[in-house]
């Protein structure tokens, strides 16, 4: 692996943490400007227009974003997913199986909340909405687009079970991959797309004086309205 050494740290030592904290900087260089007042009317081809700069300014897995879920007791959850979608309609797309943490808690109270973060512009992006399975035949054709090692891990349809013992992974797979080579149109029944199609859409561009820029889109009957929000 290339890249910088990691940090001799001292395990234990009081402030060794927040000293290496402190010295990283945030939110610094040459960042873009963001014009609220030119934005589009919607959020998503703006959404389109930042994924594309990050693209183009070489944000490592810039479809990667955080999904936040609520449990009954209304404690939430994090946990990091690749974006799958984006449509006309406000809805973002991601995929995994129904029965892991995310989907039984989505099942009881459908709420959630997404955040992007893309360093090389200053750029965050959060969502919030109401998640819904987009379908078993968008479920399918998702599954069906996916890796051989990536159906065999979905289908084993374990994700978030309490794991006893590391070799029933294995195994599991195993099986799976036996599965999949005597029928590769097998589905994973459990395999699901869900969107969540969005309440509100905020983006967020850092500046490096601090002068941040944020401007929300909230859904309404007849489209989006814009707000400018306090940095
Ligand atoms: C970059 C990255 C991408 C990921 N993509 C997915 C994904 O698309 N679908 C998925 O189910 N889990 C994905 N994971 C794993 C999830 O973060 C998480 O561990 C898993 O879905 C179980 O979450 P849960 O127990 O809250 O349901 C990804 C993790 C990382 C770090």
């Amino acid at each position: 692996m290339g890249g910088r050494a990691a940090p001799d740290l001292t395990v234990g030592t009081p402030g060794t943490v927040r000293a290496l904290l402190r010295a990283i900087p945030a939110l610094a260089g040459n960042l873009p400007v963001f014009d609220p007042e030119a934005a589009p009317d919607d959020p998503v081809p703006l959404f389109a227009q930042w994924l594309a700069t990050a693209i183009g300014g070489h944000v490592p897995e810039p479809h990667a974003m955080t999904l936040s879920t609520v449990d009954p007791a209304g404690r939430p959850s994090s946990r990091v997913l690749i974006c799958r979608d984006v449509d006309a309609a406000g809805s973002w797309y991601f995929a995994s199986g129904a029965a892991s943490r995310k989907g039984r808690e989505l099942r009881v109270n459908p709420h959630g909340a997404l955040a992007v973060y893309w360093p090389q512009q200053g750029r965050q992006i959060r969502v919030r909405g109401t998640v819904t399975p987009a379908g078993a035949q968008r479920s399918a054709a998702d599954f069906l687009v996916r890796s051989p090692e990536s159906r065999a891990e979905a289908l084993t349809g374990r994700q978030s079970d309490v794991l006893e013992d590391p070799a029933e992974v294995e195994i599991a797979l195993q099986e799976a991959r036996a599965r999949l080579a005597a029928a590769p149109d097998l589905v994973a029944p459990d395999w699901t797309l869900y969107a969540l199609t969005a309440d509100d859409v905020e983006f967020w561009q850092a500046d490096d004086q601090r002068r941040h820029t944020r401007l929300r889109y909230d859904r309404t009957d007849q489209g989006w309205t814009r707000t400018r929000l306090w940095p």
